[in-house]
């Protein structure tokens, strides 16, 4: 079912392709930056990708002012504090975020502070609280998941209030989201299934999504199809850098999809069971995406059946009857799940994930209040959601 009426945007520019950060001076003195903050963290510096970044600089006009790569998995107040005064002390005049989602959201957070004056970053947290525009950030991803390369949000933890503060603005949108597969080729197998699992699910839930719309479903499609002809061999040869494109590419259109669609249950669950348990974010959208869409299946047998396509290829769709596609949809993810599990060790079910199982009923209890239930097409009781976790377990 098409809606009557949508809102679609995105004012990112992606430039993707093999050595694609050698355009990294041009974008920035295209935004009139010439003296960056760096903003990564120390996986990252360490696993040697600063220096691709600070070579495609060297012969350009552009310094960076300093270097900030202390960004843990979890950013917090304290560290977006940190990050703006290395950024006021190094004199600088744009970002370039180089990382994961935590280092992407990180950045977001000290522009607002250091483009909005002040250290206190709460006065901001909500939605449409920014007074744009932010200094230029460019965003160059290392892992191919969370798609906040091309999101307006930003989550950050408030540790004395042991609450995570969400920033919606569409000043937080990145100017530039750099996409090179040079970045992602050292990614392990089990965090290139997570991240790629994750940006599986924010492409399948913005497509059964109550806020879909035909732009959402075509990046969504998109980025289905990219992941599921990609990920198992980059998965069997992480080298492969065609492969790594790929899934940079699907996580970008997937982020694009549900940054304007929205996500549902299966985040819901997994926001709950990351901050009770810190189940990994990708392993419990590989584990509650199956169960996502059979809750689902009630409201959105269409829009599930028609996932069929880019999951499993023209040929299966057209010998599949339109009648059972979502059960063929749903059993064609759960094979591509086995086989990636095969191939990374990405776990299925909260049992092999560490998950206790006498925290059922707080994650239960906890997903009710999460925001993505807004868009999730069935309804949810606390009932409901615990007999889904306990199928899951
Ligand atoms: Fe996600």
């Amino acid at each position: 079912m098409m809606p009557s009426y949508f809102e679609f945007h995105c004012p990112v520019k992606i430039v993707s392709g093999f050595k694609a950060l050698e355009n990294l001076p041009y974008e920035l003195k295209r935004l009139g930056a010439s003296r960056p903050l760096l903003i990564t963290d120390l996986g990252v510096s360490q696993a040697g990708l600063l220096h691709v970044v600070t070579a495609a600089l060297q012969d350009s006009e552009v310094l960076i002012g300093a270097v900030y790569d202390q960004v843990p998995a979890d950013s917090s107040m304290t560290v977006v504090q940190e990050g703006a005064s290395a950024y006021r002390q190094g004199g600088c005049d744009s970002f370039v975020a180089l990382g994961g989602g935590s280092v992407i959201d990180t950045a977001k957070a000290v522009n607002i502070l250091v483009s909005q004056g002040g250290d206190d970053l709460l006065q901001f947290s909500g939605a449409d609280r920014i007074q744009g525009p932010l200094r230029p950030l460019i965003v160059i991803p290392t892992t191919a998941g969370t798609g906040s390369e091309v999101t307006s949000v930003a989550v950050i933890a408030n540790r004395q209030k042991r609450v995570k503060m969400a920033f919606a603005s569409s000043h937080l949108y990145p100017d530039v989201a750099i996409l090179d597969p040079r970045m992602t080729v050292s990614l392990p197998a089990k965090l290139t299934a997570a991240t790629a699992m994750d940006a599986l699910t924010h492409a399948v839930e913005a497509f059964i999504s109550v806020q879909k719309n035909p732009l959402s479903d075509a990046y969504a499609a998109t980025a289905v199809r990219l992941i599921m002809e990609n990920l198992p061999a980059v998965l069997q040869d992480g080298s492969r850098a065609q492969g790594r494109l790929a899934l940079a590419d699907a996580a970008c259109c997937a982020g694009i999809a549900f940054s304007n669609a929205m996500v549902g249950m299966v985040h819901a669950l997994g926001h709950a069971a990351g901050a009770l348990c810190r189940i990994h974010h990708g392993t419990a959208m590989n584990i509650f995406l199956p169960h996502g869409l059979e809750y689902n299946l009630g409201r959105r047998r269409q829009a599930i059946g028609e996932l069929l396509l880019p999951l499993a290829g023209s040929e299966v769709y057209a010998e599949t009857p339109a009648a059972v596609r979502a059960e063929k949809t749903i059993e064609t993810l759960r094979r591509f799940q086995d086989e990636v599990q095969k191939l990374s060790g990405l776990p299925t079910r909260l049992r092999d994930a560490d998950v206790p199982q006498s925290m059922l009923e707080s994650i239960a209890r906890t997903a009710l209040d999460d925001g993505a239930l807004l868009f999730n097409p069935e309804d949810m009781t606390f009932e409901e959601a615990l007999y889904v976790l306990h199928k899951a377990y």
